[in-house]
């Protein structure tokens, strides 16, 4: 049986990366194989192209191009294979994200998202989207005490408002697949909503 595809999103500072070990356990419980993997990455060549994308300055649409490119490599060598064998994949951040930073954040047509998402993906979509939710200033207070920024975390709040616009929007549009975690609550808290979001799938 072909396994679940499972995303993980939410602006830089929402907090998604802390429950990443705790989801793969209440998988694992689950009896099933988790692959854990992430975006933009997952594969040697998508980690190469990681590095470009979190440092170096480019239009645009060219982040957006190397964002699919990594994709692609990302479906063909991980995705494809562990859900084909019956194993359940969660990866942190995938084309939701594209949406939100390269259209919402940065303004690339959504029609061009959308003609990429058709060429890459078929009729690939994610089982189950967790959206880690917060306000802006928390993400950004969040944010100022953490580690070296990368390109997309020096962004202004005013860049993360539309962030956040975009993913609450697309979870909109899509309610049967997302699912919104409050991350503006204790850890515990966030910890028994993700407990229970994973209990009933
Ligand atoms: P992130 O997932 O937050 O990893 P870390 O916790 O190690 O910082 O970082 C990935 C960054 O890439 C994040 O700022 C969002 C950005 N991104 C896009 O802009 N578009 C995309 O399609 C994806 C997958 C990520």
């Amino acid at each position: 049986m072909r396994g679940k595809f499972i995303t993980l999103e939410g602006m830089d500072g929402a907090g998604k990366s802390t429950h990443i070990p705790d989801i793969i356990k209440l998988l694992e419980n689950k009896g099933v194989e988790v692959v854990s993997t992430r975006e933009p990455g997952g594969t040697a060549l998508g980690e190469q192209l990681r590095a470009l994308l979190l440092n170096e300055p480019m239009h645009p649409e060219t982040e957006t191009l190397l964002m699919f490119a990594a994709r692609r490599e990302h479906i063909a060598q991980i995705i494809e294979p562990a859900l084909a064998r019956g194993a359940w994949v969660l990866s942190d951040r995938f084309t939701d994200a594209t949406y939100a930073y390269q259209s919402g954040g940065r303004g690339v047509l959504a029609n061009k998202v959308i003609e990429l998402e058709a060429w890459v993906q078929g009729g690939l979509q994610p089982d189950l989207t967790l959206l880690f939710d917060v306000p802006v200033e928390v993400s950004v207070a969040r944010l100022a005490s953490a580690r070296t920024p990368d390109k997309f975390e020096r962004e202004s709040a005013d860049f993360f408002t539309k962030i956040r616009n975009a993913y609450l929007d697309r979870a909109l549009n899509n309610p049967n697949r997302f699912c919104i975690i409050n991350s503006n609550q204790t850890l515990e808290d966030v910890k028994v909503e993700v407990k229970n979001v994973i209990s009933s799938l």
